[in-house]
């Protein structure tokens, strides 16, 4: 139910952070160690690789949980759009671990996959918010994202628990290997969720974000370095999906190798800047793309922010800054579809879950 939300997706935005902690709480043990099933955690660490399938938003967590993988667990990852995967398979490793990512453990694109990977005798953990769906029935093993029902067809607290799942179970791997972590996923999860709740208290702010920069236009670009891109890309797909505005996500270095020939008088662009080691190098696209006409909007991060900064987040760990930096792209989409008087909750042409190839 709604209750006294205008909107589910308002509604799912808001609960982000309850989500968190719940999560917190269902993957902690008596002892504040992280809980997880023994075979996920020997599935895990006898891989040589893992193959991330996904779809729309669950293929955007994908490419932040490859991140989480790699740089805490020391696993090669691949990420695979699940609707590519089937004729362009790669050249598998020799023990691949295949993870599957989806909010309703429906996505046939993924089921298919699936199926053609249980063919050739390869394991599945399946990430999902339905334990019971297909994905996770027909998968090894599951993981439950713990968000509860969500109801708008724009994803948006499955994205972020996506993310914190994945995150715990990066952790989880590089204890079972034995290898070294000053990263506290609880601890570091409990502070982003405090920095979603806050953000969540800025409605108003973003609304009128929504209102200066993206009134009328027609189109919008998101840029962003590193994981910043990752979450540009997921802004861009909550944008187009319920207001209907062209909008892309770009890694900003590729803007000179082609994109920037598409920045016009007044063409908005939003930057994220959360990440120190590129927080350099995205100001300078924006000043690149201000030179051409631009209207920028710069999103950073506290202790990153600079002066003329449209929005400001809390500092979070450099790895969690997803989790907190999609929630005003999440809040400013939501206010440019309602401005625009679009059915947010329920955008033309898509369902909430894709049961056809
Ligand atoms: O249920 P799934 O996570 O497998 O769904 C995948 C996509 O269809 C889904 O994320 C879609 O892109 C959303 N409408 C995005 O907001």
């Amino acid at each position: 139910e709604k209750g006294t939300y205008p909107h589910f997706m308002l509604k799912e935005i808001d609960e982000q952070p309850f989500v968190i902690r719940k999560i917190i709480q269902e993957y902690k043990n008596e002892n504040d160690e992280i809980k997880l099933d023994l075979d996920i955690r020997q599935a895990m660490k006898n891989c040589d690789r893992i193959y991330i399938i996904a779809a729309g938003t669950s293929y955007h967590a994908g490419l932040l949980g490859k991140q989480f993988i790699e740089k805490l667990a020391n696993i090669p990852v691949e990420v695979h759009v699940a609707s590519e995967f089937s004729y362009n398979m790669p050249l598998l490793s020799e023990k691949p671990l295949f993870l599957f990512i989806s909010q309703s453990g429906e996505t046939a694109d993924s089921r298919s996959v699936l199926v053609q990977i249980k063919e050739l005798g390869h394991p599945a953990l399946t990430l999902t918010n339905v334990p019971g769906s297909t994905l996770s029935r027909e998968a090894n093993y599951t993981m439950h994202l713990h968000a509860g029902p969500e109801i708008a067809v724009a994803s948006t607290k499955a994205y972020t628990a996506q993310m914190a799942v994945l995150a715990i179970l990066a952790v989880d791997t590089a204890r079972a290997k034995g290898l070294e972590l000053e990263f506290d996923p609880m601890q570091e999860l409990g502070i982003a969720a405090n920095a979603m709740e806050a953000l969540t208290d800025q409605k108003e702010e973003l609304e009128e974000l929504a209102r200066e920069y993206l009134p009328t236009t027609r189109n919008c670009f998101f840029i962003g370095r590193s994981v910043d891109h990752y979450v540009g890309l997921e802004g861009s797909l909550k944008l187009k999906e319920i207001s209907y505005i062209q909008a892309e996500g770009f890694a900003g270095g590729e803007l000179k190798h082609g994109t920037i020939a598409l920045i016009e008088d007044g063409t908005p662009v939003i930057a994220l800047a959360t990440q120190e080691n590129v927080n350099y190098s995205i100001r300078g696209n924006v000043q690149e793309v201000e030179a051409r006409g631009a209207n920028s909007l710069i999103i950073s991060m506290k202790g990153l922010d600079k002066e003329g900064d449209a929005f400001v987040i809390p500092y979070v760990h450099h790895l969690l800054t997803p989790l907190v930096s999609v929630i005003p792209l999440q809040l400013i989409s939501y206010y440019a579809a309602l401005h625009r008087d679009c059915d947010v909750d329920k955008p033309r042409n898509l369902a909430k879950s894709v049961t056809v190839e």
